[in-house]
Formats: C-alpha cells, structure tokens, sequence
C-alpha cells in the first residue's frame, strides 16, 4: 500500500508529467439527485462514425483556410480584376514599374489569365516586384518553412533571378530565396522559403516576388503561385493546425463537400468535381457563389478525401443532385448527366486501378481506393418546393448508384417515400440555446422502422457580428441534444456541428466549430464540446436513470469495452446539481475517476485573442460503486470509471419488428405465414393482417433470463422457435426443449450493427434470413442456409417497432375505463361538457352520466393497430387530445384529428391493468391529473407532466360499460 507522502509525490509527479490536477473531491451538500449506472448492460452499439465534420468552403474554411496556400487570387482570376486583386506592384530605391493582369500567352485554357510585371527603372539597389497580400495578412512563424510553386515566363534577355520572399507589410524580410532560369515559355519553379528564428509570430506579412536590381525595361509573367504554410502531413496540402484541431475530436467521418457548396447558386457553380482533381494548373477554378467568394479548387476532392483519411475518418460523400440554391432543378430527361458525374466520382473515391476513374485517382497519388460507407444525394433538398427530389431526382440517382455500387449507404437529404433511404439527414439550427436543447429528446420514440438519421448539420448559432462563434450555453445546449443522439445510437448513426471553421476576418455564418486568422486558431466552446464526446465516449450505450433534477438536465452513459464507463452530464441550469452516483452490473469499480468538465459564464466565448476563456480541465477524484458528485451550474462533465466485468446487451421487451439489415433486404420483416419463419416486405401501408403477422412481443427468455423469446402478437402463447434449424411459430407446450428452442440470446450484431441472435440450444448458431426464409445457421456450416456470403448482414437484425403498434390486445365495444390511483381508483373517465375528466361514477348514478362514462372502443382511426374511443352518447365524437388536454370533439375526417384521437394499448405503466399511449405523441399517455385528463409525458414541462405517480396515474382499467 502506499504511503501518503508516496501518494502526495505521485501527485505532484502527475501534475508535472501531464498537467492533470489531482485532488479528492467530495460534494459538499447532502445529494438530491440519484444517477444510477448499469454498467453490466449495453442498449445501443455508438457507431464509429457516430462523431464527424461537415467540411465545406465557407467562411475561407477552404480556401484562405484549410488549403495551406497563403497566396490569395493564385491564379489571377478573382473578380476579373485588373490589376488581379490582392496583388499589388511593390518598388524599392528608385526601381519603377507596374503590375496588370495578362490573358496574352496564357499557361492554358483553364488559367489564361497571369500577372504580367513590367519592369521599368531597376538598377543595382533598386527593386521591382509584385506583392500578395494573402487572405486577410500571411501568418509567419519562426523557422517555419512554406513550399512555393508558381509558373512563370519573361521576356527574352531576362536573366533573373527572381527574389521570392515573405516580408512584413513594414518591408522586414522573414524569408527569402533567389529562383533563376526563367525562358520566354512557362515553367514550373518550385523553392522553399524558411522564415528566420527571429521572425515574429503575426499576420502583417506579404509575399513577394521580385526582380532585385535585374531586368530594367523587362517583364515577367507570373500565375498559378502557391506558398503552402505547414501541411498536417506532407500529402494534401492541409494546414496543420486546423486539421489538427479537427483531427483532435477524433473524428468518425467528414461530410464532403458541403452544405451549400456542393449545390452552388447556379449550375454552372456546382461542386464539379471532375474540375477538381488533376494538376492544379489545369483546374479552372469557379466562383463560390453561395458563400461569396472565388475557389480556385486547388484543394479538389482528393483533398477532401485525404483529409478524412488522415484524420482516421472516412467521407461521407455528397454527390450534386440537380439543384442549386437559386431554386434551378434539372428536369428529369436532362438529369443523366449528372447522375453518370456522381458515378465516375463514386469511382473515383472507390474504384480499383483499373477502373477510368479509379486510374485517375492513382495517377493523382492515391492508388488505393477510400473506405467509402455513405454516399449522400443532394442537400437540403427540401428547399426544392417542385417536389422533383421525391418525384424522381432522388430515385434516380439511388437507383443508378444501388446498381452499380449495391454495398453503399444512401443517405436522402430528405424524407422520401418513392424509395427506402437508408439514412435521412437532419439538420438543426437554432439561435436559441433553450430551444436547441429541446431536442434533447427527439429521437427517444422517434419511428425505428423508418431509415436511420444522420444529424448532418446542428449548432446554436449565437454568434456575434464581433465574434463567429458561440457561447459555453449554446455549447451546453448542443451537449444536450448530443446526450439524446448518443442514447439513440442505434437510430442516429451519427452528427456533425456546422459549420466547422470560420476565417475570423471573413465570415458567411454566424456561429461555427473552429475561429482562425492566418496565423492562429480556437476551438469555440462547442468544440470542446464535440471533443469531449469524440474522445470520451465509449463503443456502447449503457442504461441510466437519473431522477431528483430539473427535466433540462441531460445524461448518457457509455462503456468500452475495455470496461472504461463515461458518464456524461449536461447541466444547463444555473444551479449546482447535487448527485449520488451508484454504479452497477460491474464486477469491481476502480477508486478513482476521471473527471472532464466544462463550465464557466454562459455568455463566455473563446476568440482569436481570448482562445481558452471556455476549456475543459482534467482532474481526478475517489469513486466507486456509490460516491456523491456536484455536477457545476452551466456545465457538460464527464466522469470516466474503470470497471471490470463484462457487458451483455439488454432490449427493452414489448412490441417489437425484427427487420433485415442486409443491403438490399433492409425494407424486410420477419413474419410468420403458415407457421413458418419467413421474410417479407413490410411498409406503414402494408394490410393489418401481414403487420399483425409481422409483429412480436419480445419476452424474457423461455429458457432462461438475459436472453429473449418472440411470442406472436396475434397468436399469444405461440413462439418463434427453431426446429431442424428451420425457424417455425409454434404453441409453447411448457417443455424444456420448448423453451430452448424458443430462446434466442442477444448478442452485438455480427456485422458490427445493431444485434444478433444467438441460439440457446445451438450456440453455434444464429438467427438467419436465408432466401426470405428464417433459420438458425453457422457460418459456412454443412447446410444450404449456412452458407458463408453474407452470413454476417444476414444474421444481423435491426429491432424496429411493432408493425402492430398496440402491445395488448383489447375487446372493442363499450367498456368503461377506470383509474388505478389511490385516492381516486375505480373513478371513471368521462366527458362533461365535452371535456374529459374523473368521475366517481356507481350504479346509482344518472343514466346521462353513466353514458357519459361510456365509450366504444374501435379500431384506431389513424392506425387500425391501436383503439380509438367512441363517445357512446355522441356517436360522432371521439376522445381526443388537443393542446395535451383530452377532450370530445366531433371527428372532422382529416388525418390530424384521427392522430389526436388514436391510442395504443400498452400493458399499464404501473405493472398491471393498461396504459393508452398517444399515436401521435408515442411519450404521452393518458394520464388524470388533479381530476382532469392529459396525455403526459413522464417529467415532461406540463404540470400534468408531474412525475409523481405519473406511473399509476397513466394505468387504467378497462370495466364492464355503465350504459349498454
Ligand atoms: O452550415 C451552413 C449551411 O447551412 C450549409 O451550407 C447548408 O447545408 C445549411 O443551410
């Protein structure tokens, strides 16, 4: 055991090595809240992506940005100015001359515009040059080397040299190199220029090519002139410290190339990116006219391929979909084009060497193809009010690319219905962080049968004109609604904060990840936000409750696998909250933790000057299975636990679909049809009879807890169960056999997705779809259905929700339903004066107000799977919610009444009788309170949201009707 001045040395040992701050830290009050961790159990896998970047050029994100070249108007096109813009004629000692923008003698077709310097007076001592005045100053470093490539041509009898050299606008040079050898025909020079020890660290700098005292009455053509700052890694061109900043979050994917980038105002500036790739000096640049400004595309998509790459990401490639943002959609026989554009770029990011484009991306440097998963079509397209996205631009381009390219991902920019997406993608913004962190919950009950999400776009955007980023409470707010993403993790695959850079002297968006100039950068206090759930996140969601808060206060829990648990807390109020932590389901819990947190003034922001006014700090702490910790007011913290013990996944029993995750099949169900297990395609309009089939009640295992048994939803007591490997319905005949036949233990999916289903009598064995039919297979074993093509997708399966919504069935006609709270149990739901209420109803009662209390149950109104409630004195009203309050109102036919007016039958949230859950509000159940009746969401922000009873005030009886 160590002794404390032992400890105290290994204290301060680790304070110096790793400037962490080690300290005992207890809470200082009596805790009211009670954070209770299972960390034996896993509910979701977090996807490797489930963190990424949107990268598009916006706000000098690329160009002026990303792109290390601190040369502005490279290539002398910008503005179509004259002289080029940000150039400017620089002359020293009584040197003369003059600077103009040249299209005589042009390098080539894609750049025919150069900078000609005409050279008058320039004898010994004098100086004639051109200037660039970079994007908003040059950043300068000491001993900092910067690449330079530049074409050039003279006139002939010009011997040189040229004097290539970054100087301050004050004329202090910091770097200089000579270059000779120019003719009359263009060619490449390339150099380095290295900045003195001594070169202070500014953005007051220029650079500078030169004829020192050579040349008088000569001239000199310049064009296409790179100086590439530090680059991340030599391939790529990415500067170093914003790639860093990126690569620090641990980034899963990068969504490239944008955002409004990729769309352009008009189609001739689209993100073309066959223009895009090759040698620079052949890409012809375009105006980058959704943000504002010109991109030379010097950083093309290979670029942003690479990015991902060495930031251990993979792309998810957007690919133009025929509209621009000035509302331009290409008409579905002009389309093709575009979408035979989007498949030589697929093959340009995936295609083997010996594929066109596939041999292009080789002969660019990269002759191995990128790990390529997810491939988006379009963005934003729902601002095409034409409706040609779901008409046919998005079929057609899934169509094409499902051909072609069968194992990728699609992902639709917006909901579709004339194809299945795979993956939608959501976008959120909002100016107002109380608002934002709403969406905390938006994906609780959000529909699992439907595609996956992707949160390609979020942030708060609480900007300032003075600063583009934002404040510690958009942060906090953007870490709430990051807690909901990460608890859903097998809905939401993953999400991105847009934008992720901005120039800190030119800005199109008012609130983004990372603030630079041209020397420096910061990451705003929704970076370390992004950081902190990119590094401190683990690869499964883990169960956790946490009661004794304000509804604002988020959590979500995560393990590795290793054993490490992340318990992240998002506390948004400006109160300390005071928590018992008791961790179980772990063998042992190590004493001490980590402890990550962030906080500060909410209006706090970082900027350029100010980079670390809103940081993280590090810092440990005792734990263990059960220990007291203050979440701080304003605050996002993460504590990190070492356990030991293993983690198995636990799904929650009830309704459930079990649904193909095979590419291709992902629109199948299994159902059962003659008794046999089979697959076959379920939609929201398929018949009630094949969602019935389609649907399970997920139950604890026959055969023994931890693992789980289908039991039918409209055939109660018969189950799914293997029988000679084949999977049938049969009737539970109470054997062991039975039992073990019928037990399927969930385990993480095969595939490395959602989950798979091991058999309890035949562990070697998995639940399998094989030919629409279902078996329990082994990989590559002796039989047809073993077969090892694709046994992993095929034994991995994603739990969707009951096709037949309602988990209980329930007798229609009249009936009563009575409440089960004490105090009020056998009070009778009613209407009076067409508002719903409790009613201690008896058989003395009046006969109106015993028909007031009765109801025919029917078929939904909206979904024949659940119940609605006929008023048995108004027959043409219906019970429904408006407002959250439940009331009787005559249906009106539309669709949004039927919503409001449909109730699912849910076994009673209090463990017996029946709960009535809201169709369209799937949180919200009927619920009395204080005698009148809601739907209410358990802690919800309505009173009758209370969570006090919530539990039996939303389970009632269902009883014999008063009135016949
Ligand atoms: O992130 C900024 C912009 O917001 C994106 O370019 C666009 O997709 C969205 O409207």
């Amino acid at each position: 055991m160590r002794t404390p001045v032992a400890r105290i040395l290994l204290t301060a040992a680790l304070t110096a090595m790793v400037g962490i701050q080690v300290h005992q830290s207890t809470a200082t009050a009596v805790p009211t809240a009670t954070l209770s961790v299972d960390a034996g159990h896993t509910t979701a896998r977090v996807n490797p992506y489930q963190f990424g970047h949107i990268v598009e050029d916006i706000n000098h994100s690329v160009e002026g940005g990303l792109h290390a070249n601190v040369v502005r108007n490279s290539t002398m096109k910008e503005g179509n100015a004259n002289p080029p813009a940000y150039w400017s004629a620089v002359t020293a000692g009584g040197g003369s001359g003059s600077i103009a923008a040249d299209t005589a003698g042009p390098l080539n077709a894609a750049n025919p515009r150069s900078l000609r310097l005409s050279i008058g007076a320039n004898g010994p001592g004098q100086r004639v040059g051109a200037a660039n005045s970079g994007f908003y100053g040059i950043g300068v470093r000491p001993s900092t080397t910067y690449e330079v490539a530049f074409w050039a041509r003279a006139t002939a009898g010009f011997t040189g040299p040229l004097t290539v050299s970054l100087e301050s606008t004050g004329g202090a040079v910091q770097a200089t190199v000579a270059v000779s050898g120019l003719t009359t025909g263009w060619k490449r020079f390339t150099t380095s220029l290295t900045t003195t020890a001594g070169a202070p660290v500014s953005t007051g700098n220029r650079f500078v090519v030169a004829a020192n005292g050579v040349g008088a009455g000569q001239s000199v053509w310049l064009t296409v002139v790179q100086a590439l700052g530090p680059t991340f890694r030599p391939s790529g061109g990415i500067r170093r410290d914003l790639q860093q900043l990126l690569a620090d979050t641990k980034p899963g994917f990068f969504r490239v190339p944008g955002g409004n980038y990729l769309e352009g105002v008009v189609l001739r500036n689209r993100f073309a990116w066959k223009d895009t790739v090759g040698p620079v000096e052949q890409r012809p640049g375009h105006q980058n006219d959704a943000w504002g400004y010109w991109s030379t595309d010097q950083f093309g998509l290979l670029n942003y391929l690479l990015m991902a790459e060495q930031a251990g990401a993979e792309p998810m490639l957007g690919v133009f979909a025929g509209y621009t943002l000035n509302g331009t959609v290409v008409p579905r026989d002009q389309l093709q084009p575009y979408i035979d554009e989007a498949l030589d770029e697929i093959e340009y990011v995936i295609g083997g060497t010996d594929t066109v484009w596939g041999a292009r991306r080789a002969a660019d440097g990269h002759p191995e193809p990128f790990p390529l998963r997810y491939v988006e079509i379009g963005n934003e397209d729902f601002f095409d009010r034409s409706g040609s996205y779901n008409a046919y631009r998005y079929p057609m381009f899934a169509d094409a690319i499902r051909a072609r390219y069968p194992q990728l991902q699609l992902v639709a920019s917006m909901p579709v219905t004339s194809r299945r997406p795979d993956v939608v993608d959501d976008h959120y913004y909002n100016s107002n962080p109380a608002a934002f962190a709403d969406l905390a919950t938006r994906y609780d009950n959000a529909d699992r049968n439907g595609p996956k999400i992707v949160v390609g776009e979020y942030g708060v955007t609480n900007g300032t004109t003075g600063n583009p980023t934002g404040t510690l409470s958009g942060a906090i707010a953007e870490a709430a609604f990051l807690t909901g993403t990460v608890r859903n993790a097998d809905l939401v695959i993953g999400s991105a904060y847009a934008p992720a850079l901005t120039s800190v002297d030119n800005w199109q968006w008012s609130s983004n990840l990372v603030g630079f100039n041209a020397v420096s950068s910061y990451g705003s206090p929704s970076y370390h936000v992004v950081k902190m759930f990119g590094t401190l996140t683990g690869d499964h969601v883990v169960p956790s409750t946490l009661t004794g808060v304000a509804a604002t206060v988020r959590q979500v829990v995560t393990r590795t696998t290793g054993g490490k648990v992340h318990v992240t807390v998002v506390n948004p109020t400006g109160t300390p909250v005071e928590t018992q932590v008791d961790v179980t389901g772990a063998t042992g819990v190590a004493g001490t933790a980590t402890v990550t947190t962030l906080t500060g003034d909410p209006n706090g922001r970082n900027s350029i000057n100010n980079p670390n006014a809103i940081a993280p700090t590090t810092t440990t702490r005792a734990a263990g299975a059960s220990f007291a910790h203050t979440f701080p007011a304003n605050s996002v913290v993460v504590l990190t636990l070492s356990t030991t013990g293993g983690a198995t996944p636990l799904l929650p029993t009830g309704g459930v679909s079990l649904r193909s995750t095979t590419p291709g099949f992902t629109d199948r169900s299994v159902r059962h049809q003659n008794n046999l297990a089979v697959t076959s395609v379920v939609g929201s309009s398929s018949t009630a009879a094949d969602k019935l089939d389609a649907s399970f009640v997920l139950r604890p295992g026959l055969a023994g807890t931890g693992c789980y048994s289908f039991e039918s939803r409209n055939a109660p007591g018969s189950y799914l169960r293997q029988s000679d490997y084949r999977v049938r319905l049969a009737v539970r005949d109470g054997s062991t056999g039975f039992a073990s036949d019928a037990t399927f233990c969930a385990v993480d999916g095969n595939s490395g997705q959602d989950f798979s289903f091991r058999s309890h009598a035949f562990p070697d064995r998995f639940l399998r779809h094989y030919a629409n039919e279902v078996w329990i297979a082994a990989n590559g074993g002796p039989l047809p259905s073993d077969a090892a093509r694709s046994w992993t997708e095929d034994t991995t399966w994603r739990l969707g929700q009951s096709w037949w919504r309602s988990a209980v069935s329930v007798p229609t006609g009249n009936a009563s339903l009575q409440a089960t709270s004490a105090g009020v149990a056998g009070q009778s739901l009613r209407h009076a004066d067409y508002v719903a209420a409790l009613s201690p109803i008896t058989a003395a009662s009046s006969t109106t107000d015993k028909q007031d209390a009765t109801f025919t149950v029917v078929a939904g109104l909206a979904d024949a799977s659940c119940y609605s409630f006929r008023s048995r004195n108004f027959p043409d009203r219906y019970l429904r919610h408006r407002d959250f309050r439940v009331r009787l109102d005559i249906g009106d036919g539309g669709a949004g009444f039927a919503a409001d007016a449909t109730f699912c039958a849910q076994p009673g949230n209090g463990g017996t009788g029946l709960s009535w859950q809201s169709y369209n509000y799937p949180s919200a159940y009927l619920r009395h309170y204080a005698g009148e009746v809601w739907i209410a969401g358990n802690g919800g922000s309505r009173a009758s949201d209370n969570p006090a009873n919530w539990s039996v005030d939303t389970t009632w009886q269902r009883a014999a009707p008063w009135a016949p």
